[in-house]
């Protein structure tokens, strides 16, 4: 009865069914407004002007193609890799490079796990190192200076993103990189990367 006093009128239809819907849009829609988005971890540091510019020369060259920054809630992963990776480590990560590819391991976790003596060795030639490596070399980084010509240009865009980089550091940065090469940037890039996780166990706790 009370169906059919619903089903045989269109305007309560409506006005009823709008009203259901609602619930569900403001059940969805109400938690956004006051969310903070992600938040960094504790400790989380942005990019050195060198780090950052050797992250770009990471993109550049395509590591991404062959290797992932993105340990998964697997045990076989943590028990390799480290603590998984979380929200919160890659806020900064304009663009992010998580990468879907694994011809080589992952690298989320690889600062200080190698010497810096190493990765020049890998980079310049990955088999005097690893005989049964497929990486290809890449001798031209060691040759290469760095200008430090757009690495202010670079961080200002990324602070305008709201990285936290104040102007004093944007101010300072091209002569913090300028002359390096390519190579050193690079490695200082690897070498940064999951230090920040260093904190929190390789498996349980949460940042
Ligand atoms: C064609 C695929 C390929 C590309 C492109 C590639 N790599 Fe690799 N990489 C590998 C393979 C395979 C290994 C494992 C063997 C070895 O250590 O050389 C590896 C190993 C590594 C390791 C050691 C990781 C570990 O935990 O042992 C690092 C660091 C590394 N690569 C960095 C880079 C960087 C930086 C670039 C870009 C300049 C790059 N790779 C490009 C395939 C690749």
């Amino acid at each position: 009865m009370q169906h059919e006093r619903v089903e045989t009128r269109v305007g309560l239809l409506i006005g009823l069914t709008l009203f259901a819907v609602s619930i569900g849009g403001m059940v969805e829609i109400f938690p956004l407004v006051f969310d903070r988005g992600t938040q960094p971890i504790a400790g989380l540091q942005p990019y050195t002007p060198l780090t950052l510019a050797g992250r770009d020369i990471y993109i550049r060259e395509g590591c991404v193609g062959c290797h992932t920054q993105m340990v998964r809630t697997l045990r076989s992963e943590t028990a390799r890799y480290g603590h998984y990776s979380v929200a919160g480590e890659d806020v900064y990560e304009r663009p992010f490079l998580w990468g879907s590819k694994r011809t080589g391991p992952d690298l989320a976790r690889v600062g200080g796990r190698y010497s810096d003596a190493w990765h020049q060795a890998h980079l310049y030639n990955p088999r005097s190192v690893v005989p049964v490596s497929n990486m290809p070399a890449y001798p031209w980084l060691f040759e290469n200076e760095l200008s430090g010509n757009d690495i202010a240009a670079k961080m200002s865009a990324l602070q305008t993103l709201g990285v936290p980089y104040t102007d004093a550091q944007i101010a300072a940065a091209p002569d913090q990189v300028k002359g390096a090469s390519e190579a050193t940037a690079l490695i200082a890039y690897l070498q940064s990367l999951g230090t920040d996780m260093r904190q929190y166990s390789s498996v349980g706790d949460q940042p």
